[in-house]
């Protein structure tokens, strides 16, 4: 009788992993080397860990390598120095993703045109992962995406290469939390949440981010991890859409809303500060909500918060531009060859990010109504504008503006209206005010200048 061969034990990945991530000899791919991937990667580099980031995208990929910085959150002198100690590199070949110990997926995850998920950013790099996948290695899935996604769409993709999830693989989600441009709160002291596939796949994701960040919170499923990160955005698309609908309640009883929420926020426990704009911008807030609503929709649930939450943040540009012609109106004219000085078209404060940004709604909404739109913001040199049609329709067209080079009092005074869409820091309002004809100022920005207070109108 032929004697039957003894199986090897399978090895111990997870214990082999976390000596790796102790000892920092781990190798990390970063799949999306953009606004997240970029800060995340240098974080892992700067404490020794080997980094490759992936990109498809040739020119990041040729910046990265030649130690050249394009995401403002990371320091220049950083990246130049793990990529010059040879720590930190970038590549588009995806073969590399076998070299990895750990996989973090950052790709973007937006909303198709009718305002559902695109998600095959994440679809496509699951499919390079399951082609290079080796047994061994943890994948983590940053972007931000409905409940669900890692244990539906990721997991039935990597399990069917035949290496099993817990054992032989590890898969979790990991929400990324940053806050662009913030200085207090960054990667490192801002808590990561941890979900697992399973309880190992929980325990060997959070032994990685334990050895970067101060403090991990383990969930006990993928879905916990995801619902947290769309509820927390949710609550802020809700809580900003409750202050507009103040702003246009207040606006029509000759109320300032920005005195009343300064002096509601005057309460030292039971509200948080949130201010009204002429919208939403930035990648998250417009977009993920919707995330879950479309998912919602599969439980036959209506997210009515969220459906309301989009539609007052939505009409905010188009009061602007009422609001703008009611201003225009005070003067004697109407909107149409009113010339409009635009300051700041960026979403946010102080930070050269255009994503989803109001400001160019605003902006194209004034062209369409024949106005003589120009614009200042010494972060973006030039922005595209869509054109629409009168009955609102995109028809494909588009015009370029290019920022004007200096906000001085002949531009300002040239203007029959400034119309201020975001609060730059480095703006001069004392100038704006004193120069302008008139002054719609939806931000507070210009709230520290007193004199010529009857040429401003706030939101
Ligand atoms: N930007 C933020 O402030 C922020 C904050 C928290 C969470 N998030 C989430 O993180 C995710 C990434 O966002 P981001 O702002 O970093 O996006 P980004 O557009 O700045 O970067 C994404 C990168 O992924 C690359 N990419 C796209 N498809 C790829 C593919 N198939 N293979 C390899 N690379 C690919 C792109 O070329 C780009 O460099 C999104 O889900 C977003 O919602 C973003």
């Amino acid at each position: 009788m032929a004697l039957q061969a003894k199986s090897e034990p399978k090895p111990d990945y997870a214990k082999e992993l976390i000596a790796k991530f102790k000892n920092h000899s781990a190798v990390v791919a970063v799949v999306g080397i953009g606004y997240v991937g970029l800060p995340l990667a240098v974080e892992k580099a700067k404490v020794g860990f080997p980094v490759i980031g992936l990109d498809r995208n040739k020119e990041r990929v040729g910046m990265v390598n030649r130690g050249e910085n394009y995401i403002r959150d990371v320091k220049d002198e950083e990246l130049r120095k793990v990529v010059s100690e040879g720590k930190f590199r970038a590549s588009n070949d995806f073969s590399e993703l076998s070299k990895a110990d750990v996989i973090i997926i950052c790709v973007p995850t937006p909303l198709t045109i009718h305002k559902t998920p695109d998600l095959q950013y994440i679809e496509n790099v699951t499919e390079q992962i399951a082609e290079h996948m080796r047994p061994g290695q943890l994948v983590s899935l940053e972007s931000t995406t409905y409940p669900g996604t890692t244990e539906e769409v990721i997991l039935p993709k990597l399990a069917a290469t035949g290496l099993k999830v817990g054992e032989d693989f590890f898969l979790c989600h990991s929400p990324e939390r940053v806050d662009p441009g913030n200085k207090r709160y960054t990667t490192q002291n801002t808590n990561k949440l941890v979900g697992g596939v399973t309880k190992t796949c929980t325990e060997v994701a959070a032994a990685f981010y334990g050895e970067t960040i101060i403090k991990v919170i383990k969930c006990s499923s993928p879905a916990i991890a995801e619902m947290a990160k769309v509820f927390e955005n949710t609550y802020r698309a809700v809580n900003i859409a409750l202050v507009n609908e103040m702003a246009l309640l207040c606006d029509r009883m000759g109320i300032s809303v920005w005195e009343m929420l300064d002096a509601a926020f005057t309460k030292p426990f039971g509200i948080q500060p949130f201010y009204p704009g002429p919208g939403v911008g930035g990648h998250c807030i417009p977009v993920d909500p919707f995330y879950l609503a479309w998912k919602a929709r599969e439980y036959d649930f209506s997210t009515r918060f969220i459906e309301l939450a989009g539609e007052i943040n939505l009409s905010m540009p188009y009061f602007v531009v009422q609001k703008a012609q009611r201003i225009l109106g005070l003067y004697g004219k109407s909107l149409r060859g009113s010339k409009i000085l635009a300051l700041g078209v960026t979403y946010k404060a102080d930070l050269p990010d255009l994503r989803e940004s109001p400001a160019l709604k605003v902006i194209q909404l004034l062209i369409k109504e024949g106005c003589q739109v120009k614009y200042y913001d010494p972060y973006v040199s030039s922005i595209e504008i869509q054109l629409q049609d009168q009955a609102g329709h995109q028809n494909n067209q588009s015009i370029r503006l290019e920022s004007i080079h200096n906000l001085d009092s002949h531009e300002i005074s040239n203007a029959d209206l400034v119309l201020v869409l975001t609060g730059h820091s480095c703006v001069d309002y004392e100038l704006v005010v004193r120069a302008a004809s008139a002054v719609l100022d939806t931000r507070n920005a210009s709230s520290a200048v007193n004199d010529a207070r009857d040429k401003v109108r706030m939101l």
